[in-house]
């Protein structure tokens, strides 16, 4: 038997405002009562980014309302949750104040206990909400913000096997798309164009290919991208398409490298793992289907499941804010006390070595 725990929770780290109410029975059965976001897409994309004081003054406008959204999709008032869960970190400082704030303002008044919640662990902890995987497992974290291989141990432990030493990849498909004159968000776009290019037109890098260690590097590809441009110029759509088939190839050929050599290192630590071991995918370059595929394939090939939650669940939510404060709940953490702080940097396994670059734009998870 497992507590039952009906959990409010808030985020609000970058340009998504979310709110959601998640319980748990006493059967171990899960259930999203509410899931309300509100992208500020439109805000930003005349800036090629985020811009922090804009998302930090959106989410100021929009909390209030979204939380009495959620509380009454879910048909139940603050008296009914057992716990207020708010991202505190990692992110843009002004967006996890205001998040924060309102969920110790909310806790107080309510009676409540906190929860400050790390983005990070929202994303690593959503397969068990979807898939009620049980641990160990590997998770990729391929975001606008992050590419990280994390080795999800149980609640609150983490190891990072990998993690990018420059940019992230969802930051190099913004780039790449914004040199191509691709609009942002640049990956779908990408996407786009790649379905009709040649992927074997340009030979682009792929970074740290055949190294040992599992962390990544997509600048030096940024950089190809570049120079392949420039000497092509004009460029035709056709040329643009093939641009990106070619940097989608070189992606997929990183990853299967990379991530190859995590499933490996993952079977011969967990050698008896019970049940076939399984490799998560989170992050808003899970959408793309070549990836996916790519992963997908080596799953197979190595004998690990693939498990990719529902997109919605995948790009920045309050749905796994919610779940992470009810895992930590219900396995005995204690509520954070009213002062708790918000982190702009805070990562997930705080014996990990910080890597040369790695977060440079820190805002996005
Ligand atoms: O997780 P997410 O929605 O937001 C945060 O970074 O927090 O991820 C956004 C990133 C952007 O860099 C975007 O270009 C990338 O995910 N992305 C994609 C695709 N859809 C979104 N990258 C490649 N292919 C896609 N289909
Ligand atoms: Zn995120």
């Amino acid at each position: 038997m497992v507590p039952f725990l009906r959990i409010l929770g808030i985020e609000t780290s970058c340009d998504e405002t979310a709110a959601a109410v998640v319980e748990r029975d006493a059967e171990g059965h899960s259930k999203i009562l509410s899931d309300v976001v509100l992208s500020q897409l439109d805000e930003h994309s005349a800036y090629g980014g985020v811009v922090p004081e804009i998302a930090a003054r959106a989410h100021v406008e929009a909390l209030d309302e979204l939380i009495e959204e959620a509380l009454k999709r879910a048909n139940v008032s603050l008296n009914d949750v057992d716990a207020i869960a708010a991202t505190s970190g990692p992110g843009l400082i002004g967006g996890l104040l205001v998040g924060l704030m309102t969920g110790k303002a909310i806790a107080r008044a309510a009676g409540k206990p906190l929860y400050a919640v790390n983005h990070l662990e929202g994303h690593a902890l959503t397969a068990r909400l979807t898939d009620g995987l049980s641990f160990p497992y590997l998770m990729l974290l391929v975001s606008g913000g992050h590419t990280q291989l994390i080795l999800v141990r149980g609640v609150g432990q983490y190891e990072r096997w990998g993690t990018t030493i420059d940019d992230a990849l969802g930051e190099a498909f913004d780039k790449t798309a914004k040199l191509l004159g691709l609009p942002y968000p640049g990956g779908p776009a990408v996407e786009r164009m790649a379905r009709d290019g040649n992927p074997d037109r340009f030979n682009f890098p792929r970074p740290l290919v055949g190294e040992a260690r599992l962390d990544f590097s997509f600048s030096g590809l940024k950089t190809a991208v570049r120079q392949a441009a420039q000497e092509i110029a004009p460029l035709s759509d056709q040329d643009v398409s093939d641009i990106c088939a070619s940097f989608q190839k070189a992606i997929s050929r990183t990853l299967k490298d990379r991530i190859g050599r995590g499933l490996q290192r993952f079977k011969t630590e967990f050698p008896a793992a019970g049940e076939k071991p399984a490799l998560v995918v989170a992050g808003g370059v899970a959408a793309n289907l070549e990836l996916r595929g790519t992963l997908q394939a080596l799953c197979d090939k190595n004998g690990f499941r693939f498990i990719a939650p529902p997109l919605s669940l995948c790009t920045d939510n309050a749905v796994m804010i919610a779940w992470a404060g009810l895992e930590r709940m219900a396995t005995g953490v204690q509520p954070d006390a009213l002062d708790v702080q918000p982190r702009s940097r805070w990562p997930l396994d705080s014996k990990a070595e910080t890597l040369i670059g790695f977060g440079k734009r820190g805002a996005k998870a």
